[in-house]
């Protein structure tokens, strides 16, 4: 049972309200009254998922050098969801209420109304009609004939425009097998029972990296890539306590995996999956390959074979991500015996990495403080803040989006040309000539 207590709604609560009040999320559509599961990123959101996209794309990529990056498309052609499967089962059990109207999910009707025969929206009993299959892919057509011949699908996970493009990328940049491609890029899914902020969106981003293997190598790579996923969110400062392992019971497997462990995070709505590992076999391409008449083995010089692919795949989608590392960073402490809400985001994906602020509006100050920002610029996104009154209240307003810098100039630097430095996190201060300022700020940020 993952029932939220009234205080892990508060905090949900909090989060989204900061979101909005702040610029990093709004609802979509706002201004009609919203849609249903979309949501809109503001300028601070869209710098914070942006530096997510990018911590995972380096570390998956630009680190490496056996896995390479792709982009492909959102429309791809109905038969690679035939051969993938999601035309026939991309499915989640679905239950109609006959008081209400309302569908549920019928996986999910006990943890949201704590009772598998309750209606979660009416609170009626008996009144769930038995599950059928939804399938979750959004449909459009291409072409101005809407006709089944033109009905096209809107991706619902980004891994096929990887699989349909093996070969290309494989011979093209001369791969040899182990070697992954990497993809970030928007995916849909006309979920049953969205919700939960951006946890469960029907539009929403993966990132998604494929591991091409050879078949005997599968759990060796399988192992590998559980512990580097792990990794990565503890080396972005993710709490250890926040995340957990679940693996995937029978029931659970999607249809291509053989094995599947999930990232569980602790939301402030319950444990729940952030991102999974899966042994997808040679399912996938064997598929293809069967659906396209291609050949899509591939030729091992080395040891002079020929085989399919196997395929280790780790699955994240950067919305939810990014919602674990906002829930994770949240922080609220006292300061002069006020209360102070302080995002303790790890330094890359801070949205805004210093905020330059002179001591007074006089013009002697407010001129070398433009200057001051303008040094600094290039280490990321700063700002500049002459407005919000006296220095601790901007402080606290800069803490609240997680800025780990706060450089104010003050009238001593008119005189000895140095600035004073403040930590989010310490909330210590130092002087720093303005000279070393930009060098200084870009090594601890890297
Ligand atoms: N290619 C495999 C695959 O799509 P998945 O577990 O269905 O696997 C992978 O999705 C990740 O994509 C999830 O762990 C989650 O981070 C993200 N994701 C999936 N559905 C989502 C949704 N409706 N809203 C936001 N993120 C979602």
């Amino acid at each position: 049972m993952t029932h939220p207590k009234s205080g892990e709604n508060d905090r949900m609560q909090e989060i989204i309200s900061l979101c909005k009040r702040r610029g990093f999320i709004f609802p979509s559509s706002e201004i009609y009254g919203g849609i249903n599961a979309v949501w809109d990123y503001g300028p601070l959101g869209v710098e914070f998922k942006n530096n997510v996209k990018r911590a995972w794309w380096d570390a998956m990529t630009r680190m490496r050098d056996d896995i390479v990056g792709v982009d492909t498309s959102i429309l791809m052609a109905r038969r690679v969801w035939q051969a993938s499967g999601h035309e026939s089962a991309f499915t989640d059990p679905m239950v109609d209420c006959t008081n209400c109207k309302n569908r549920f999910r019928a996986d999910q009707v006990e943890e949201m109304s704590g009772d598998p025969n309750v209606c979660p929206a009416c609170g009626m009993r008996g009144t769930l009609t038995a599950p059928r299959q939804f399938n979750l892919m959004f449909k459009t057509y291409m072409g101005p004939i809407e006709e089944d011949a033109a009905l096209v699908y809107l991706r619902p996970e980004t891994a096929q425009g990887t699989y349909v493009n093996f070969q290309n990328v494989q011979t093209s940049m001369r791969k040899r097998i182990p070697f992954g491609i990497a993809q970030i890029g928007k995916s849909f899914r006309n979920e049953i029972s969205p919700g939960n902020f951006t946890y469960r969106m029907r539009e929403f981003e993966q990132m998604e990296m494929q591991f091409f293997i050879p078949p005997e190598d599968e759990e060796n790579w399988y192992e590998y890539w559980r512990a580097q996923r792990w990794q990565w969110y503890l080396g972005l400062g993710m709490k250890p306590e926040s995340i957990q392992w679940h693996e995937h019971g029978p029931d659970e497997l999607a249809h291509y995996a053989r094995v599947a462990v999930d990232i569980y995070y602790h939301f402030p709505f319950g444990w729940k999956e952030m991102e999974g590992v899966h042994d997808r076999t040679d399912f996938d391409l064997r598929r293809h390959a069967e659906f396209s008449g291609k050949d899509l083995t591939y030729y091992d010089d080395i040891n002079n074979r020929r085989y399919v692919p196997f395929i280790i795949e780790t699955a994240g989608g950067p919305d939810r991500v990014a919602l674990a590392f906002l829930c994770d960073a949240y922080d609220e402490d006292e300061v002069n015996g006020e209360k102070r809400v302080v995002l303790r985001l790890h330094k890359k994906l801070a949205p805004v990495k210093a905020a330059v602020m002179p001591l007074s509006k006089k013009d002697e100050l407010v001129a070398l403080a433009h200057q001051v920002h303008d040094e600094i610029r290039p280490i990321g996104l700063t700002q500049y803040d002459e407005t919000g009154g006296a220095i601790g209240r901007r402080y606290r307003r800069q803490d609240e989006i997680g800025t780990p810098y706060c450089v104010t100039v003050d009238f001593d630097s008119l005189e000895d040309r140095q600035v004073t430095i403040r930590e989010r996190d310490s909330m210590t201060q130092r002087r720093a000539p303005i000279a070393e300022l930009r060098g200084l700020l870009a090594a601890e940020l890297a």
